[in-house]
Parts: C-alpha cells; sequence; structure tokens
C-alpha cells in the first residue's frame, strides 16, 4: 500500500470516528454535494440539523445537502412527475410505503410533507450507493415507457419511482428512506427535526 493509500485510510477513519461524535451548533448546508468532501465541515455539521434554502429550486431541479455524513436529496416535482405517482402501483414492492422507510408524516403517496417537495437519503437500500436522479421520462435504458422518471442504482441497477419507491424484481429490499425533517419556513427545510405533530 503506497504512503498515499494509508494516509487517505487514515483521514477517512478519522472522519468518521469524529462524526460519531457530533458537533453543537446548527450549520447550514445548501451546496452541491460532490467536490465539497472536507473533514472539519463533515465534522461539523454530524448531528447537527442542516438548513436547506430551497426558494431557487426550480420543478425537476434537485439539489444535495449532507446531513450526519450522509447525502440527502431534495427535489421539487412538477405537476406531471405528481400525477404520475398514482399510476405506478403495479411497478412497485410497496407503494403504500408499509414498511417504516418514512416518518408517520411522510407515509403518504408522495411520501413527503409538501406534495412538490421530496426529501430523501441518497442511500440505495441495497448495499448503499448513491441512486442517480434520472428524471428522463421514457428513458431507453430504464424500460422505455414503463420510466416515469425516478432514481437508478448504477451498482446493481436498482430503481426508485419519484417518490423514492423500491422497483419489484430489483436488489434493493425496500425504499429509500425519507429522514426526519420539517419547515422552518416556507422556504428552508431543517433535516434533521422531525415536524411536530
Ligand atoms: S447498492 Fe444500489 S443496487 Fe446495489
Amino acid at each position: 500500500m503506497s504512503n498515499d493509500a494509508v494516509n487517505e485510510g487514515r483521514r477517512r477513519f478519522l472522519t468518521a470516528a469524529t462524526s460519531v461524535v457530533g458537533a453543537a451548533g446548527a450549520v447550514g448546508v445548501a451546496v452541491p454535494f460532490v467536490g465539497s468532501w472536507n473533514p472539519s465541515a463533515k465534522a461539523k455539521a454530524a448531528g447537527a440539523p442542516v438548513r436547506a434554502n430551497i426558494s431557487k429550486l426550480e420543478p425537476g431541479q434537485m439539489i444535495v445537502v449532507e446531513w450526519r455524513g450522509k447525502p440527502v436529496y431534495i427535489l421539487r416535482r412538477t405537476e406531471e412527475n405528481l400525477s404520475a405517482l398514482a399510476g405506478m402501483a403495479d411497478r412497485l414492492r410497496d407503494p403504500e410505503s408499509v414498511e417504516p422507510q418514512q416518518p408517520a408524516y411522510a407515509q403518504n403517496e408522495g411520501r413527503s410533507i409538501k406534495p412538490e417537495i421530496l426529501v430523501l437519503l441518497g442511500l440505495c437500500t441495497h448495499l448503499g450507493c448513491a441512486p442517480m436522479y434520472r428524471p428522463d421520462v421514457g428513458a431507453a435504458d430504464l424500460g422505455g415507457d414503463e420510466w416515469e422518471g425516478g432514481f437508478f442504482c448504477p451498482c446493481h441497477g436498482s430503481k426508485f419511482d419519484l417518490a423514492g419507491r423500491v422497483y419489484k424484481g430489483v436488489p434493493a429490499p425496500v425504499n429509500l428512506e425519507v429522514p426526519p425533517y420539517s419547515y422552518e419556513t416556507d422556504t428552508v427545510v431543517l433535516v434533521g427535526v422531525d415536524q411536530e405533530a
């Protein structure tokens, strides 16, 4: 193993160790996840709620924020996306979200508090890869007419709809997880804090 690889391994370990400790104070993060790997910021963010400003999020757009070291996808769905959800049931393993993969307030068709805003952990429920956002309806590589847009995991081919519900016949056993979240204001999502009943 080269020195670089050893250092890399050590850095990963330290990051993991510090994230368990957690940190006080909320750290707002609303940046693309890719390329923002920074252990100290990551350590600070661990455990604390994360704010995401969605005021500029256009229909069909998704942002990724980091919460407890995990990617959280926040997507503003279009009207078409929302109407497609109703016709998905026969393709899905758990269309009613019976498995406890979401807080009670997100156990509905859109698996969300507000219908248009989806908040999901971006970790495949098979082995934890990051599913890709594939909103392209009818994508030939994802089943053509059967594909209404959703998430595709490139590791072993699991597919999820635009509510994070898993398709039948793929390796992932359950729907993508909806983390606890709430709205601080109309345009600020707070990931890590449950909506009050
Ligand atoms: S990790 Fe996603 S399909 Fe295996």
